[in-house]
């Protein structure tokens, strides 16, 4: 049999293989409400504009209803032979009601259809992400309040460099998620262009009113050009780049997350939740959450250059190479979403060891570049000599074997005579870490501004900076739990 809804030049059906690479009905279901909603936006503009009467639009409308709680309530069967979620939808809608479910498609094709389709699901999967990102981080605020005196190491090359607030580095990661949602939602004023109107590729000569349908799906105005319209999907791209580096971003994370949770780090406590056993060693407890979060970048940057690679060298207008857009899109912005639940999940549950991380901060002379700053500040050498100086003294602690705390003033006078016993002060993690209020910098003075101020970005609500605990060092636990 030939397809009934594009059949009329053809002699037999499609072959069966044909069948199976041309389908695209077993992913593109997904788009049933966004389609649904197209077409009760344009049999309404039909009508509005004289081109389909108002009892036929009145039972276009009710038929699509009834659809639409068909495959809401799981009764509906969806059929291979008629390809996709367009065809699927509209057949079944004449099975309802008859010829005028025929007159649906006046003025526009499957081509301005799909791309409308597909920007109303995308904008929707943006929305959720913006809304989750913004749930992470209300929590890693949350939790950069709570932390903004514990100090840990800060690292480059993963190497004990200074100490940080471990606050400061959680707050990092919000500044990244800021950015994400930054740029989702730019490409979302973007995308907000709507193309139905733009039928095949040409236009339609029906008086319709593109306007009209924009508005009632929600976009600021129509498409421009038909011919971009249909075979546009910028939209998507700039979506997986975005959740792309988003993606990255909580890879980052979630090594961090790895790392922490190590026995040899021992920084963090993944909850049991989000960790599990090992059937044969008794005492793993492994990151599992945390390591997928790590991989899922793969797939979600392979959905980037997957499309990429399909749009590259299509002529105008549709080609139906587009067609191969849906599943990994869908596939990438399911995985972002999944990701970013996770993360959230972790971050609400992890136990910060506070005594660990801030015996870890000490180690490794992490203060010695508050020693040179000293020298500079109080005694105004040059930095570069200051330099070499604390590099002796570093020399000299380590042929002690004791930490840069264990120094006497004898000591240090053996290096230059001019330091004095002020610079004790300068020694521990918590008076490097309080010394760094340079805008942006660690100190828990920022720290805790710097947690309002997303709070009241992030809430809409104004919110004043908690005042220090002066917490003192070892009088916290260690982090409570365990
Ligand atoms: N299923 C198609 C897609 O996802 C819909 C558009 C098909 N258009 C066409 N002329 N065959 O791209």
């Amino acid at each position: 049999m030939s397809n009934k809804m594009w059949g009329g030049r053809f002699a037999s059906g499609p072959d069966a293989i044909m069948e199976e690479i041309n389908a695209s009905i077993g992913f593109d279901q997904r788009l049933f409400r966004q389609d649904i909603a197209g077409s009760i936006a344009h049999a309404t503009m039909l009508a509005e504009t004289g081109i389909l009467t108002q009892q036929d639009r009145d039972s276009i409308i009710a038929g699509l209803a009834e659809v639409l709680e068909e495959i809401e309530g799981g009764s509906f069967t969806f059929s291979r032979a008629l390809e996709d979620i367009h065809m699927n939808v509209e057949s079944r809608l004449r099975e309802k009601i008859g010829d005028a479910a025929g007159r649906l498609h006046t003025a526009r094709s499957r081509n301005d259809q799909v791309a409308t389709d597909f920007k109303l699901y995308v904008r929707d999967s943006i929305d959720t992400l913006v809304a989750q990102i913004r749930t992470l981080q209300l929590s890693l605020v949350n939790r950069a309040e709570q932390e903004a005196e514990t100090i840990m190491p800060g690292f480059t090359h993963l190497q004990n460099a200074q100490p940080v607030t471990f606050g400061h580095h959680l707050l990092a990661y919000v500044e990244m998620l800021g950015r994400d949602a930054g740029r989702l939602l730019d490409g979302r004023k973007r995308l907000n262009e709507s193309p139905l109107g733009s039928a095949a590729l040409a236009g339609t000569p029906y008086p319709i009113d593109r306007q009209m349908t924009a508005e009632q799906l929600g976009f600021d105005r129509p498409t421009a050009n038909s011919l971009d319209a249909v075979s546009d999907r910028d939209f998507i791209l700039e979506t997986l780049a975005a959740a792309s580096i988003c993606a990255m971003h909580l890879s980052r994370f979630a090594e961090e997350m790895v790392i922490w949770s190590s026995a040899q780090f021992g920084f963090v406590r993944l909850s049991d939740k989000f960790t599990t056993g090992s059937s044969i060693m008794p005492q793993k407890r492994n990151p599992d959450a945390a390591e997928l979060v790590r991989a899922k970048i793969g797939r979600i940057l392979g959905a980037l250059t997957s499309l990429l690679v399909v749009m590259k060298g299509l002529p105008l207008a549709y080609s139906k190479d587009m067609q191969e857009d849906k599943e990994v899109a869908f596939d990438a912005l399911d995985a972002l979403s999944l990701s970013l639940a996770a993360m959230t999940g972790m971050v609400g549950d992890m136990v910060p060891h506070r005594e660990r991380m801030r015996a870890s901060a000490a180690a490794g002379f992490s203060t010695a570049t508050d020693i040179a700053d000293w020298l500079v500040r109080e005694i105004n050498i040059p930095f570069r000599d200051a330099h070499h100086i604390t590099g002796q003294i570093v020399a000299l602690a380590e042929q002690k074997n004791c930490g840069l705390e264990g120094l006497t003033i004898e000591d240090f006078k053996s290096i230059d005579d001019r330091i004095d016993s002020r610079i004790h002060k300068v020694l521990t993690v918590e008076a490097s870490v309080a010394s760094r209020q340079s805008y942006g910098g660690t100190a828990p003075a920022n720290v805790l501004a710097q947690a309002a101020r997303w709070k009241s970005e992030l809430t809409g609500e104004p919110h004043e900076p908690r005042s220090l605990t002066k917490r003192k060092r070892g009088g916290h636990g260690d982090g409570g739990v365990e």
